[in-house]
């Protein structure tokens, strides 16, 4: 069995991050996402796995490397513009080979892992296999209609109706049948080809499609607010330890991971937090579930519920919230008399500034 990670797209509910970096690689408690991905993949027994990306595809190389990392072999799979989940498919139609394989969206978290799925799987061997979640309002995702005995009826794509609670999670597992069914559709009424319409089209001819319903912990970190949520849950699962240096004037308290290298100097430190490699925390107070990425440096700063990306600094700004900053950006008090707030921000950025 094979794995086929999606990791183009054009990430526009993420800007201005996709601006500048594959979506699939913003850090959830400083690791990211795509890293989640490949270990859950790697703990299912697979070693070859795909990775279709598009323009991104060097910074995804990058981060990736040989896969030899979290002990697999990655291809990197070139898919020219995102033209559908099913377009990535056939994107790696040779690849695949007539391997069974599972299918992975790079920007789904499923915390628990997938191997009761994989398992599930593996001993029934249906013509696909997809996990469904319920959730309070599925229009933003593939929705599921499941007959009485667990199998798939129907499946319909962001439905402006939908018929059921159950979501499609971004995990498929397939068969090679599922070629014939990429190659007898057309594109939809959004121009991409839909591996919906790719699985619908295998009921229609008869085929047996199995939903597996996944009750552990699950985020599609499409944008800023799932990210944030996403990095509160793993931060509360994750044990505290001080690599690098904690001075007797600085408190910590609940778990806080202190990376090698960093600096804690007369702050105060509330867990769930980690702080990056390198990076420098002076005269602040951080709150809970907050990710500091690698060489940051904070000072006279208090701040909570936020990730911090690597390199940035931000020094004399109280009660930054539920924010997202990005790698080496720079967040500063205005010098005294100054006549108001000033905002140097790249495109499609939020800024919200209290009254
Ligand atoms: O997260 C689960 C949902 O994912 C499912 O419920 C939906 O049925 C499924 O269509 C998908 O919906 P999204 O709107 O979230 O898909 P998105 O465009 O965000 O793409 C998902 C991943 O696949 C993302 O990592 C980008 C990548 N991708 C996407 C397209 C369209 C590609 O690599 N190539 C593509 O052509």
């Amino acid at each position: 069995m094979k794995a086929l990670v999606l990791s183009g797209g054009s990430g526009t509910r993420l800007r201005p991050f996709s601006h500048s970096m594959p979506k699939q690689l913003i850090p959830v408690a400083n690791k990211p996402v795509l890293d989640y991905v490949l270990e859950n993949i790697r703990d299912i027994g697979i070693r070859d796995v795909g990775i279709v990306s598009g323009d991104r595809i060097d910074h995804i190389g990058a981060a990736v490397g040989d896969g030899s990392r979290f002990g697999l072999d990655i291809t990197l799979l070139r898919q020219d513009a995102p033209r559908g989940l099913a377009h990535a498919v056939l994107v790696a139609r040779d690849f695949l080979g007539d391997d069974d394989f599972v299918m992975y969206l790079g920007d789904n978290m499923l915390l628990p892992g997938i191997e009761d799925a994989a398992a599930a799987f593996r001993q029934d061997r249906p013509a696909a296999q997809v996990l469904v979640h319920k959730v309070p309002d599925p229009r933003a995702f593939g929705v599921a209609e499941l007959a009485p005995d667990g199998s798939v009826q129907r499946l319909v794509e962001k439905p402006r109706e939908p018929r059921s609670d159950l979501a499609l999670i971004g995990v498929y597992f397939f068969t090679p049948a599922i070629h014939d069914a990429i190659a007898a559709i057309g594109p939809s009424a959004r121009g991409e080809l839909e591996i919906t319409d790719a699985i619908q089209e295998l009921l229609d001819r008869g085929a047996f499609v199995k939903a597996v319903e996944y009750d552990g912990y699950w985020k599609d970190t499409g944008e800023v607010a799932d990210v944030l949520e996403c990095n509160r849950k793993v931060l509360s699962d994750m044990q505290g330890r001080v690599e690098g240096h904690v001075d007797e004037h600085s408190r910590l308290s609940g778990d806080v991971v202190i990376g090698p290298g960093a600096r804690v100097v007369r702050s105060r430190i509330t867990g769930p937090a980690v702080i990056g490699a390198g990076s420098l925390i002076e005269d602040s107070q951080i709150s809970a579930y907050t990710s500091i990425g690698a060489d940051c440096v904070l000072s006279g700063t208090s701040l909570g519920d936020s990730i911090v990306l690597d390199g940035a600094r931000l020094s004399g700004v109280s009660d930054i919230v539920g924010s997202l900053i990005g790698r080496a950006a720079t967040v500063a008090a205005a010098p005294v008399n100054a006549e108001g707030h000033r905002i140097v921000i790249g495109d499609h950025a939020g800024v919200e500034v209290a009254a």
